[in-house]
């Protein structure tokens, strides 16, 4: 089968497509015909090996699993031992290793069935973004009917899905992005909509009850001055930081610092569970979540899609279709 592998770490550069064996189903795992894999900066960290920290876990002089792809749409063609939820034919998404390739085998319990009004296309860039922004607001935040939320990188993967979600909470709303993303921002439902490259929203008076920051460096200071006295801080992400560290280091600070202020400072590894797929496939064939997709690339051209994400302009997500589909 035709997969994207990756011999060594570095930049788009080191992806190739390669004909590979078709992975064998085990147990407790279902083999795919994979139709759509999306990516998010979880698949740039691993083609990139930055920050260094991460090679402890997951290689130290290149990657242990070299098909990149985690978010994935597909077909079940076998099922291993003991799997009983899924048959052969079922149309399902979730999450898996290897997804960037014709074929690819996921646990089970990642796995569901896809939402009947969603392309395979939509279900692949649901899993790991969404679920990352559910868990932030949720659990993380405690989000509340009619509190004041700030999403920070609100055009990004995880901030469409968190603006979305938080309104379906019941939230007040205040995107941050750059200015060619702002109406996107408001289609989606953002009641407030802060354009960072105009307006320092640090320098406003408004203070929200719940932050979520995905983007950008900000001291953690400063975005305590916006929040309410009681409020959270959820640190979800933002690239920047050193080689070693990139942005964990002002996660951790956050998390040293919390139990000796009034406000809740978070931060967290998102897991894409089963039981948060459920709730998301509700919202999403309730209407009251979509995935946003701006660009799908074929499986050929998977180097191109990363490339793409590199660059950091996506409006929206990036898929990438295989050609088995
Ligand atoms: N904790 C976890 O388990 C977890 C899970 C998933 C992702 N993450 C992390 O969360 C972060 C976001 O992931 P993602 O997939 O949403 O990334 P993404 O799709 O690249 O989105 C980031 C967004 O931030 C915006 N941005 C960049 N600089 C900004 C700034 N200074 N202020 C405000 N917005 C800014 C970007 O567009 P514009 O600048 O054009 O507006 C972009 O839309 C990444 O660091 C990722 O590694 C963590």
């Amino acid at each position: 089968m035709k997969a994207i592998v990756q011999d060594t770490y570095g930049s788009s550069d080191v992806l190739h497509l390669r004909d590979i064996d078709k992975p064998v189903v085990g147990e407790g795992q279902v083999l795919l015909r994979v139709h759509a894999t999306s990516l998010h900066m979880g698949d740039w960290h691993l083609m990139t090996g930055m920050p260094y920290l991460l090679r402890l876990g997951f290689g130290l002089r290149g990657p242990k699993t070299s098909v990149r792809g985690m978010d994935v749409a597909g077909r079940v063609e076998a099922v291993g031992k003991g799997v009983t939820r899924f048959q052969p034919g079922d149309e399902v998404f979730g999450t898996c290793d290897g997804a960037l390739a014709e074929y690819a085998c996921a646990r089970e319990d990642r796995l569901l069935h896809k939402p009947s009004n969603l392309t395979f296309e939509q279900a692949s860039a649901v899993p790991t973004s969404a679920a990352t922004a559910l868990q932030a607001l949720r659990d993380q935040g405690q989000v509340r009917p009619g509190q004041k939320v700030l999403i920070i990188g609100a055009a990004g993967g995880v901030g469409l899905f968190a603006v979305q979600l938080a309104k379906a909470f019941g939230a007040h709303v205040t995107g941050v992005c750059s200015t060619t993303k702002v109406e996107l921002v408001r289609s989606i439902g953002a009641d407030d909509v802060i354009d960072y490259t105009r307006q320092d929203f640090v320098e406003l008076e408004q203070r929200y009850d719940l932050i979520l920051d995905t983007a950008g460096n900000r001291e953690v200071s400063r975005l305590r001055r916006v929040l309410t006295p009681k409020g959270t801080l959820v640190i979800v992400g933002g690239e920047g930081g050193g080689r070693w560290f990139g942005g964990i280091d002002r996660q951790l600070r956050a998390a040293m610092l919390s139990p000796f202020v009034s406000h809740r400072l978070r931060m967290f590894a998102a897991v894409t569970r089963k039981e948060d797929l459920e709730v998301l496939k509700e919202l999403i064939e309730a209407g009251k979540v979509m995935p946003v997709i701006d660009r799908t690339f074929p499986l050929s051209d998977g180097r191109g899609a990363m490339r793409y994400l590199e660059e950091g302009r996506a409006r929206g997500k990036i898929v990438v279709t295989s050609a088995a589909a």
